[in-house]
């Protein structure tokens, strides 16, 4: 990327001069300089490979229309890097993720019962890999948007009065920490197999990401719902205490606590009284998967996971649908908006996510719709025709 390192140093100390600072933004990055982006790729497996592949067409109607110049470089992860390489992320291609300026990511792993993959040690499954490159790339900040389009109301699986309300959901889920990242082990004692996960966090770890928590309320409804186990765990003790701390320096958002189990339930009974949710590894994978399938598909959502740099690995929420996988059926748009994100946080070019987030709005109110969103009167369009009309809407 090369605008005027100056012009972002310059830009950062002076924000409240955005007047100033847009029109100079568009002088220098529309006018003078073409952005390059260093995008590094991780098709990965199953699907990935497909709506990655869409995601690309997207991005490259985009620079087309906008004048940047794209540069993208492949690596592999996950099943496809087991074949290959017989581990599931070399360093090789951790190397080439970090030289980049973001990565963008389809999914990766196999079906669990079935695949080969699922018979080697668990550090070296494809989700090892995954987990790696975020712990490599210090991706703490995981942001997983749950909106629901009005389009697809239909496929919303809750009750028309309470999807009548909608709902624009930001799942904060802290991502280097907790249960995922503690020690672990299986041991055998007195003839008994026994296995111990251990969830941690230290203050600093909950003290970054609830910050990151707070500066995306204030862009949004300036409300954060932290979602913690209080009742029970320590560390969730220490979670609620560390964000009430970080609070103090928010008085203009509004702050609540509530335990997890209640979550799960508030979010299929009232999903519009959230704005934030802020919570840990775990409950975050947990929950952001109910908030995807209330919005009607796993399909639809971006997320992000970003480090204190404008670094971020972006990839859908949903998984690597090994069922589907190759059969030109799978949803590209989750994908799409993860570029579009990326386009956002990475990049700082609004105008073009905007754009993409606008051909996702048309295509869906024009009626295409792949399986897994389909409904009476729609056209069914497969991945590969869904990730054309998208790009031709840019
Ligand atoms: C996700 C996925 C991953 C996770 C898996 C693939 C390790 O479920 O990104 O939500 O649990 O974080
Ligand atoms: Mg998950």
């Amino acid at each position: 990327m090369y605008v005027p390192v100056f012009w972002y140093l310059f830009k950062e100390r002076h924000r409240k001069m955005s007047f100033l600072s847009g029109r100079i933004d568009s002088f220098f990055k529309k006018e003078y300089f073409i952005m390059k982006l260093s995008i590094t790729c991780i098709p990965g497996d199953g699907i990935g490979p497909e709506i990655v592949a869409q995601a690309k067409n997207v991005l490259n109607a985009v620079a087309e229309k906008y004048g940047h110049d794209l540069c993208f470089t492949d690596i592999l992860m996950g099943g496809a890097s087991i074949d290959a390489c017989g581990e599931p992320l070399t360093e090789e291609a951790i190397a080439t993720a970090k030289a980049a300026d973001a990565v963008l990511m389809g999914s990766i792993g196999g079906n669990t019962s079935t695949s080969p993959w699922y018979q080697l040690p668990p550090d070296k499954r494809p989700e090892a890999g995954l987990l790696r490159l975020r712990k490599s790339l210090n991706l703490f900040a995981n942001l997983r948007p749950a909106l629901l389009y009005q389009e697809l109301r239909a496929a919303c699986p809750l009750k028309e009065e309470i999807s009548a309300a909608g709902f624009d959901i930001m799942i904060m889920r802290e991502l280097t920490g907790g249960l995922y990242f503690g020690e672990r082990r299986t041991v055998v004692e007195n003839g008994v197999r026994r296995a111990v996960d251990t969830l941690t966090y230290d203050e600093n770890e909950i003290r970054r990401i609830a910050v990151k928590g707070f500066e995306i309320a204030r862009k949004r409804k300036r409300k954060v719902t932290s979602v913690d186990k209080a009742n029970v765990l320590d560390s969730s003790r220490l979670w609620r205490k560390v964000v009430e701390e970080v609070a103090v320096d928010y008085p203009d958002v509004e702050l609540s606590h509530m335990l997890v189990d209640n979550c799960a339930m508030q979010l299929v009974k009232d999903p519009a009284q959230f704005d934030v949710i802020l919570t840990e590894n775990m409950f975050g994978d947990i929950l952001s998967d109910e908030a995807s399938m209330i919005t009607g598909s796993i399909g639809m959502l971006p997320s992000a996971s970003l480090n204190d740099t404008r670094f971020g690995l972006y990839e859908p929420s949903h998984g690597s649908a090994p069922d589907i996988a190759g059969r030109d059926i799978a949803n590209p748009i989750a994908t799409v908006l993860s570029a579009a994100m990326m386009l956002r946080y990475s990049f700082d070019l609004d105008q073009e996510a905007d754009a993409v987030e606008a051909a996702v709005q048309a295509v869906l109110k024009e009626g295409y719709r792949t399986a897994d969103i389909m409904s009476e009167g729609c056209t069914l369009v497969g991945c590969s025709r869904m990730g054309s009309l998208l790009a031709e809407r840019i």
